[in-house]
């Protein structure tokens, strides 16, 4: 008999669910203040591909900011965001967006 009770007790206990999870998990702070970005992309060819694509996700300032790249690591770049992230780069625009990072943060 002890023992039923003992697994009657061990099946309450996996239905209840671990300990941590009865209280509801709330965040401390439920916004985020960004800092505003004033910084517009160099005027270019493809600058409007960049900003058809990439700024949904990112400030201006943040891709600015990166290191100098050759074009094929910001051709991986970009099919990275497309591959990970999802992002819904136009397969047309991909083309104009490698030339336009090469230029403007490519390796002389
Ligand atoms: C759907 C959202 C989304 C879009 C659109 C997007 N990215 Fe990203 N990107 C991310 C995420 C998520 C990361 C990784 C986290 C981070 O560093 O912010 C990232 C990181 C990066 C980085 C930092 C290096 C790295 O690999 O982590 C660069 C550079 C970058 N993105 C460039 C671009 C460019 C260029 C475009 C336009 C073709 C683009 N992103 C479009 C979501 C996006």
């Amino acid at each position: 008999m002890s023992i039923r009770i003992g697994y009657l007790a061990a099946l309450m206990g996996v239905l209840a669910g671990p300990a941590w999870a009865g209280a509801p998990q709330v965040p401390a702070s439920l916004s985020v203040n960004l800092p505003p970005d004033s910084r517009t992309f160099p005027a270019g060819k493809g600058v409007q591909a960049m900003v058809r694509n990439c700024t949904a996700c990112h400030s201006v300032g943040m891709i600015l900011n990166q290191p100098r790249m050759p074009e094929a690591a910001w051709a991986a770049e970009v099919a990275k965001m497309q591959a990970a992230f999802k992002a819904p780069v136009q397969k047309a625009d991909v083309p104009a967006i490698v030339a336009y990072l090469t230029a403007i943060k490519g390796t002389k």
